[in-house]
């Protein structure tokens, strides 16, 4: 049995991953948290399958020199090609973005015809149509790359009413929808701050945010497992393989608030 005050380890290519901590933070405020965002390597969505799985497995090497009760892949491309990796390296109960949303997406699409928003590297992997056919046989997946939208938002570019967010959304959504999708898979930890963007786009299509269904997940799973934390209060640590005051900026955009802890840079 683990200690159920032990850490949820978390880690994503950068800050992006702050999107999976904000829902921690909301559904579960008393759990320990210890994140590393790998800021060096950024982006992750448009690097060979052997970059990503090496990186990943760096990342979750330095997590591992604390005590985890469980870890939390918060990057959708680095859970959709190197998480067969991970299980194998390191003993330690592993959650990640992609299945939840796509158990998600599999359930409430209607049609049956399910369109992803993700990076080029999670669209190569083929990651979200695996896992949505395995929930539902006869599911129709149209993945598409979204290369412009990771820089889109870490420039701040995210509202609604900017022309160049609805412009470039419009372009992309515009090829999804022509297949008649009734559900669209945001698979990229930035794309929830795209949501009421892409929402007012495409008002009659039901959205599901990876960030948000991971965290459900993870929540259900520690309270099936009696994993959640029974001390009131939660410790946060941040650490990044880059500049800690970039990183520090970047975390109010995805947080929506200033981050209250310390960030420590390390090599890894
Ligand atoms: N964290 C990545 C993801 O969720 C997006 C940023 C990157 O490309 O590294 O796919």
């Amino acid at each position: 049995m683990k200690n159920k005050n032990a850490y949820i380890g978390v880690f994503d290519s950068g800050a992006g991953g702050l999107t999976v901590v904000k829902h921690i933070m909301e559904m579960m405020p008393d759990e320990n948290i210890l994140y590393f965002g790998d800021t060096a390597h950024l982006p992750y969505g448009t690097k060979s399958e052997k970059q990503i799985k090496e990186f990943a497995t760096n990342d979750v090497a330095f997590l591992n020199g604390f005590e985890l009760k469980s870890l939390v892949i918060a990057c959708n491309t680095a859970d959709s090609v190197a998480r067969e990796t991970l299980i194998k390296e390191f003993d330690m109960p592993i959650y990640g973005v992609i299945d939840p949303a796509a158990k998600k997406a599999a359930t409430v699409s209607k049609n049956g015809k399910i369109g992803i928003m993700a990076t080029t590297a999670t669209v190569r992997s083929d990651a979200y149509a695996r896992r949505i056919r395995h929930y539902r046989k006869d599911a129709e997946v149209f993945s598409l790359a979204c290369p412009l939208l990771v820089p889109l938002v870490e420039n701040r570019r995210y509202k609604k009413e900017d022309i160049v967010v609805s412009t470039i959304l419009q372009e992309y959504l515009d090829q999804l929808t022509v297949h008649g999708i009734d559900t669209l898979v945001l698979g990229c930890t930035h794309y929830p701050l795209l949501i009421d963007a892409v929402q007012s786009l495409v008002p009659d299509i039901t959205i599901v945010s990876s960030s948000e269904e991971a965290v459900i997940n993870l929540k259900n799973s520690l309270e099936a497992t009696r994993q959640i934390s029974d001390t009131p209060g939660s410790e946060r640590r941040f650490y990044v393989s880059d500049d800690a005051d970039a990183f520090r900026q970047n975390a109010e955009v995805f947080l929506n608030e200033k981050l209250g802890s310390e960030v420590i840079q390390v090599s890894v």
